[in-house]
């Protein structure tokens, strides 16, 4: 078990790293693309209340099981009440499910930015560009194998100098990418229309069905935006040091991933504004938005291949920080259950991966006809893990901690280091009452209605 000793070796490393898992695909391409769907403002006001409530509460607990606990996702559920014990491997399943969907799509970013740094860019504008590239098997397995192998070396270097070393680099360097695209989208002419559309609230025939809608698809992007429900922060908390604040990590982290997420909104929703002539309608491209809408955005604008180029930097850059944790998650249960190196236990998740990944790739080439429950497998991967898989582990993680070991058992874990937990009163409503209804609520509602 030496491996756990490599840990994070300052504050500012672990807030790096797990702010690195969390700013992702799902901020760059997921949120902009469901604040333009469910009224901009009202999407926006409504996640940020989410965040610093719900996803606050559930960060603080995973963060403080790990760190209490020292364990990987199994060890830390099993330590904290025997009974509680399945839950750990549960929450394992999630990242062995989600990090070889997501190394498939780490592929895709891949295969963008080389087409714009090779001066491409025009052809990544043809309407079947994307499509023919997905549906050709070859391509996309090597370019997904590439990213996961990508993944595996940061991995093998182990907490502090691959993973802390990776994220101190690239983290500022993400900021100052997506601050400095927004700013010049924000500048091109007619980009003021698409700022109102992302920005005001749209309260036009907003009822009762469609705000409970918005709150589950604000709902269900949070776990996924802040990585939660999936032992990721378990893991991360467990190279913590005891010495820092986890109340004000946690609030550093959220304010983080929020501020990515809300800064690739004021790039993507604007310039795809101008380019469409305001019609909103080409924001609901769905998975194409990132892939088919926005070369041609960027094609479309002065200095587009630059600022496509820093666009797909920035998008593979924090696709990697994020499929970096998930193998990470991988590897320390690895590690834990077969007591392997940590060069041997990468390597065995780095098979599994690359297997379970070819399934995604050929599930849109010659597997295409095959689908699970109508889902195409990446599509089916997706939806067990972040629909069903990620609200019951925190449905339970909640009555553990609410109910069984009561919330005492994580206060005592951020009061470690001297500091009271200010936000207590607020933790315990949503740890006993708030959470456990949201997440029975976004278990159901796939029942009632159409998301
Ligand atoms: N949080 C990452 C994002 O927003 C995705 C992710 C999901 C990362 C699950 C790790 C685990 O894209």
């Amino acid at each position: 078990m030496e491996e756990k000793k490599d840990g994070f070796g300052s504050k500012l490393g672990f807030i790096l790293a797990a702010a690195g898992s969390a700013v992702g695909l799902g901020n760059i391409w997921r949120f902009p693309y469901l604040a333009a769907k469910y009224g901009g403002g009202i999407f926006l006001l409504i996640y940020i209340i989410l965040v610093v409530s719900f996803g606050f509460s559930l960060m603080v607990t995973e963060i403080s099981l790990g760190r209490k606990t020292g364990k990987s996702v199994i060890g830390a559920y099993k330590h904290a009440d025997n009974r509680f014990g399945f839950l750990g491997p549960v929450a394992a399943l999630v990242p062995f499910i989600i990090t070889p969907y997501y190394c498939v799509i780490g592929g895709w970013v891949l295969k963008y930015l080389v087409t714009f740094i090779s001066g491409n860019a025009a052809a990544a504008t043809s309407d079947d560009f994307f499509g023919g590239f997905i549906s050709g098997a070859g391509q996309p397995s090597v370019f997904f194998i590439i990213f996961a192998a990508l993944t595996a070396v940061i991995v093998i270097f182990g907490v502090e100098k691959g993973i802390e070393g990776m994220s101190k680099i690239l983290m500022p360097l993400l900021v100052i990418l997506s601050i400095g695209i927004a700013i010049y989208t924000l500048t091109l002419p007619g980009a003021g229309m698409g700022l109102k559309y992302y920005l005001l609230p749209n309260f036009e025939g907003f009822t009762v069905a469609k705000l409970l809608k918005t709150i589950v698809a604000a709902m269900g992007q949070l776990f996924y935006s802040m990585s939660l429900a999936m032992g990721i922060m378990v893991t991360y908390g467990s190279y913590m040091r005891k010495q820092d604040s986890i109340e004000a990590s946690t609030r550093q982290i959220s304010f983080f991933d929020t501020s990515i997420a809300i800064i690739a909104g004021l790039i993507i929703v604007p310039s795809v504004f101008i380019f469409s002539g305001g019609d909103a309608g080409m924001l609901n491209a769905g998975p194409g938005l990132m892939f088919v809408t926005l070369p041609k955005v960027f094609d479309s604008m002065k200095g587009g291949t630059i600022v496509g180029t820093a666009f797909f930097v920035l998008v593979a850059f924090a696709a990697l920080t994020s499929s970096v944790s998930l193998l990470e998650t991988m590897v320390s249960i690895i590690t834990e259950k077969f007591n392997l190196k940590r060069a041997g236990s990468t390597a065995v998740c780095l098979i599994i991966v690359v297997i379970m990944g070819m399934m995604s790739v050929l599930g849109y080439s010659s597997w295409s006809s095959f689908t699970i429950f109508g889902f195409q497998i990446l599509d089916f991967f997706d939806f067990i893990s972040n629909n069903i898989m990620m609200p019951i582990v925190a449905l339970l993680t909640c009555i553990l901690i609410g109910y069984i070991v009561k919330p005492k058992y994580i206060e005592e874990e951020t009061t470690l280091n001297g500091e009271e937990f200010k936000a207590k009163g607020l933790y315990e409503i949503m740890t006993r009452f708030v959470c456990p209804i949201f997440m029975i609520i976004i278990l159901l509602t796939p029942f009632f209605v159409e998301l």
